[in-house]
């Protein structure tokens, strides 16, 4: 993981929110008849077992601290490791010359106790001696400058020679392993998606990629309208890449196909290995670890190669305030809709302390890593491995903290491992066959997010920040929330959030209209509709594409950094609001709020429009305080004709799966100090086995999991 990741997760991740909690009523759209995709069970596939892990690394330590090492893993409750996924130099110290036996010890050794893996193939850690023979496969910056061996995932994964030595090291691993019943399967790589790549064969790539997309010349000097400072092309090979050109500015339709090229390339690459492991070991599944809200990828594209979703989640990461639990939450969410709401597993929960040169955060109670850990459950994954078993003594991570330090004593971490350990154990039966269910939806559009990372279009938009204000409210409720994105089914959903849809498609405008059409409320927000899918700004008048949906058209609009800003409700009630104002004209719409301030003050902010069977609000601003949105989606659900639920306290979170017979509640406190909660009905506690009332109280940093027998939807 590199630092500039954790800053872009510090920036983006600030806030966030989740889980529904079966909302009632039937989903207003009519359902599509489309095929179920095949759902993996993590918990069939360990054996019953809920996955219950710690990232391991044998080859960094004597192997006489092996066996101790498993027997206090067994101790805590420790079911699954994840290993090998950098160890490419210690697997093949030559060229050609393979060595598994160490991995096959630590594998015996484990086993005796219990404890299965999932191997990682090494790519993102290629060998000195590759590196040595083939200086090419380094990749090259933006500015054109290779990086120098020394780090790790800094190669191009168009270079021929890495492809082969990738092929080659994958092949060799699978063939070893794929009769070992203690290898449960393959992670890929370790965090792909970067970095972004610049050298001649990802040009080369790159410009076979528009070739195969526009076919023309003539196709993509219209679609990126190159005629502006005559970037026109006569030749394929002249296309660049988006690189440091003066002034750092690129043609935003080359920009934005050049973000979906390189996510295309990622997933090629992770496919490349797929196919080979699928070939060769198939019946070990397949995955790779992914990010949340790390934007380079299009994980609903890429997780199709895959068979279930695995990622890192570290909430100390997400927010310096640890009661602020909603961007780990939308982190897990996002993760749950890339790959259709199937259940998924955190191959890296939060151990211990992040932190590279230096710690980057503040420690937290032990038992609030217990929390994090839940919510996890809580949001549907049926697996959760600590990164990592202990911290190491060499390299660059010597400031991240596994459960155990350094000194391999077994220290408070550790005792809530081993707390958590006994409870998962007991709770596998509810949880078995459960998931997150959901009215509610927030639509994440990969192109509108790069769009914005091309052009911010102002200096506080933050696309992020947009998804989290909504998302929060729902959460802080205690609805579920799925995350769809553009491909996806709508038509399960009675509500969907659609923040800051700046590009949209014929196709995706078409799937939202029919949406509303048939019942489903759907909420846009400020500039929605302004870009085509090459990244153009449409002719038409905003919003472009949606006008007659929301029932608005925008003929001024205000970009507005620092000037003061309110919101007027209908009612009164005043919100300060920032980052972007649509002035609206209501043409079918109803005004519910208007500007407050300067020359357009009085003029209409935001709108309801009926459509069709439906309703669309356009909100034309970002309002910034948590009391609008409140109050703006308890509106939104209502017109929904969906239930809402009181607000809880701070700090408190509460998310629930379902199976066919349970509904399962998570009341998860991130709060040094006890609080109630109101449940509304009288539940059984599943992990003391008493009775719990309507009200209940859940202490510091604690956590309920609560059960009822499931009469409705
Ligand atoms: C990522 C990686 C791990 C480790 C941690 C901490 O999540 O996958 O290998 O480097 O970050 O930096």
């Amino acid at each position: 993981m590199i630092r500039t990741k954790f800053i872009r997760r510090l920036t983006r991740l600030a806030l966030i929110v989740l889980v529904a909690c079966g909302i009632g009523g039937l989903p207003a759209a009519r359902a599509q008849a489309r095929p179920k995709p095949h759902r993996f069970n993590l918990i069939s596939w360990n054996g019953g077992q809920f996955i219950y892990g710690v990232d391991y690394y044998p080859e960094a330590w004597t192997e006489p601290q092996w066996e101790k090492d498993a027997q206090e893993m067994q101790a805590a409750g420790i079911n699954f490791v994840r290993m090998g996924e950098f160890a490419w130099a210690k697997m093949e110290p030559s060229e050609g010359q393979f060595n598994f036996a160490w991995l096959d010890r630590a594998l015996r050794i484990l086993n005796a106790h219990g404890i299965k893996a999932v191997l990682g193939t090494p790519t993102a850690a290629p060998p000195a001696w590759l590196y040595a023979k083939y200086p090419d496969i380094a990749a090259v910056s933006k500015d054109g400058i290779r990086y120098r061996f020394g780090s790790r995932r800094d190669t191009s994964i168009n270079n021929a020679h890495f492809l082969a030595a990738a092929r080659s090291i994958v092949t060799a691993e699978a063939e070893h392993f794929k009769n070992n019943p203690a290898v449960l399967g393959w992670q890929i790589d370790n965090e792909v998606g970067g970095p972004y790549c610049y050298d001649s064969t990802c040009l080369a790539a790159f410009q076979q990629w528009c070739r195969a997309k526009y076919r023309t010349l003539d196709a993509l000097n219209s679609a990126w309208g190159t005629i502006f400072w005559g970037h026109t092309y006569s030749a394929w090979s002249q296309i660049p890449l988006p690189w440091n050109t003066l002034y750092a500015v690129s043609n935003p339709g080359l920009a934005l196909d050049y973000h979906r090229f390189f996510s295309d390339d990622t997933r090629s690459f992770v496919k490349l290995q797929a196919d080979i492991l699928r070939r060769i070991s198939p019946g070990k599944a397949i995955t790779t670890n992914e990010m949340g809200l790390f934007d380079p990828v299009d994980y609903s594209r890429l997780n199709t190669v895959i068979d279930f979703v695995a990622w890192d989640n570290y909430p100390m990461l997400s927010s310096p305030d640890y009661a602020d639990y909603v961007a780990a939450g939308l982190g897990h969410d996002l993760m749950r809709g890339s790959k259709h709401q199937q259940n998924f597993m955190v191959m890296e929960e939060q151990g211990g302390l992040p932190g590279w040169t230096m710690f980057w955060a503040k420690q937290a109670p032990p038992q609030l890593y217990r929390v994090w850990a839940y919510q996890a459950i809580a949001h549907g994954a049926d697996g959760v491995c600590f990164f990592r078993w202990r911290t190491s003594r060499f390299g660059t991570e010597q400031y991240w903290q596994g459960v155990l330090d350094q000194d391999g004593y077994l220290n408070a971490r550790y005792r809530m491992v081993s707390r958590m350990g006994k409870e998962v154990k007991r709770l596998t039966p509810l949880l078995r066959g459960s998931s997150v269910v959901s009215n509610v939806a927030l639509l994440v559009s990969p192109d509108s997010r790069w769009a914005f990372d091309i052009q911010p279009t102002t200096k506080s938009l933050n696309y992020d920040r947009d998804l989290l204000d909504y998302y929060s409210a729902f959460r802080r409720r205690g609805l579920n929330v799925d995350v769809i994105f553009p491909q996806g089914n709508f038509s399960k959903y009675r509500l969907i959030v659609a923040p800051l849809l700046f590009v949209t498609s014929p196709a995706l405008t078409e799937r939202l209209t029919e949406f509303v059409r048939q019942g489903g409320t759907l909420v846009l927000t400020f500039r929605s509709g302004v870009k085509d899918e090459h990244n153009a700004v449409t002719l038409e008048t905003l919003p472009g594409p949606f006008t007659a949906l929301a029932g608005v058209v925008i003929h001024n609009f205000d970009p507005q950094a620092d000037q003061k800003q309110d919101i007027v409700m209908a009612g009164g009630a005043r919100y300060p609001a920032g980052v972007w104002y649509d002035v609206l004209t209501p043409t079918t719409a109803r005004s519910l709020a208007t500007y407050g301030e300067r020359y357009y003050a009085g003029q209409t902010a935001i709108t309801e429009n009926h459509f069709g069977d439906g309703n669309v609000f356009y909100v034309g601003t970002q309002p910034s305080t948590p009391g609008f949105y409140d109050g703006f989606i308890a509106r939104a659900l209502h017109s929904a004709g969906l239930t809402t639920r009181p607000l809880l306290p701070a700090g408190i979170e509460l998310s629930s799966r379902q199976n066919s017979a349970h509904k399962i509640m998570f009341i998860l406190n991130y709060t040094n100090h006890e609080q109630s909660v109101q449940i509304g009905e009288p539940t059984h506690n599943a992990l003391t086995g008493a009775a719990e009332p309507s009200a209940v109280t859940v202490g510091g940093y604690g956590v309920l999991v609560l059960s009822t027998s499931r009469t409705e939807n």
